[in-house]
């Protein structure tokens, strides 16, 4: 069976990209194959994660690069050479320009640990994410797949899922239970829904 070229965008520790690399093997994924992983920090877990999988791994700072713009044609090289169909930004914290989300339109999805449009924008990643929602008192917050376009966080949202915030909660313990309760299954279930769309307009293009 065909299966869509996925890259996985990481910054951090990769638990998003496990979580993807699991679903692999267990067969929840079945329509793509993650076939590299590109870090933008050298000492990011999550490459580590992937060299473990036997992922090919690519990794280039902005510092690196000099400017966004050849930071973002160094990425782009990179997942045309691959012939990636499907970007995942998996805890990827380096915002993209307009240039890179158009040329990619509909190809980039990220997970956002909130229910968008709550917590999210520029500022809101990691941790500040639940800190801001603890510092409202939700009593319930979660997580979004959405697709990636030059505003942060605001593309169109392909699935979400809610997790209760307990009474004691502190932003580790809840950005934990998202994590676990949230955004390591919708990822895995939205890389595959979009996995199937793209081997279907393939089809269609043939
Ligand atoms: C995840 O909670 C992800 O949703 C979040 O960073 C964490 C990365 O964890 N992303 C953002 O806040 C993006 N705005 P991971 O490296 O273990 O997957």
């Amino acid at each position: 069976m065909k299966k869509a070229k996925i890259a996985v965008l990481v910054s951090g520790g990769g638990t998003n990209l496990q979580a993807i690399t699991d679903a692999q093997k267990n067969g929840i994924i079945k329509s793509g194959k993650v076939t590299l992983v590109i870090s933008n920090n050298r000492s990011a877990y999550a490459l580590e994660r992937a060299k473990n999988a036997k992922i090919k791994t690519f990794c280039v700072t902005k510092k690196e690069a000099g400017s966004q713009t050849e930071f973002e044609r160094i990425i782009t090289e990179k997942l045309i050479e691959n012939e990636i169909d499907l970007i995942v930004l998996a805890g990827f914290m380096s915002i993209l320009s307009k240039d890179f989300t158009d040329r990619f339109e509909k190809r980039i999805i990220n997970v956002h640990p909130s229910l968008i449009p709550s917590f999210c924008g520029e500022g809101f990643y990691g941790l500040k994410v639940h800190e801001a929602a603890l510092a409202k008192g939700v009593k319930v917050t979660g997580a979004t797949v959405h697709f990636v376009n030059e505003i942060p966080d605001g593309g169109e949202i392909i699935l979400q899922k809610a997790v209760r915030v307990h009474e004691n909660d502190t932003p580790e313990k809840l950005q934990r239970r998202v994590m676990q309760q949230a955004e390591w299954k919708i990822l895995p279930a939205a890389v595959e829904i979009c996995c199937v769309n793209i081997l279907k307009q393939k089809e269609k293009k043939q």
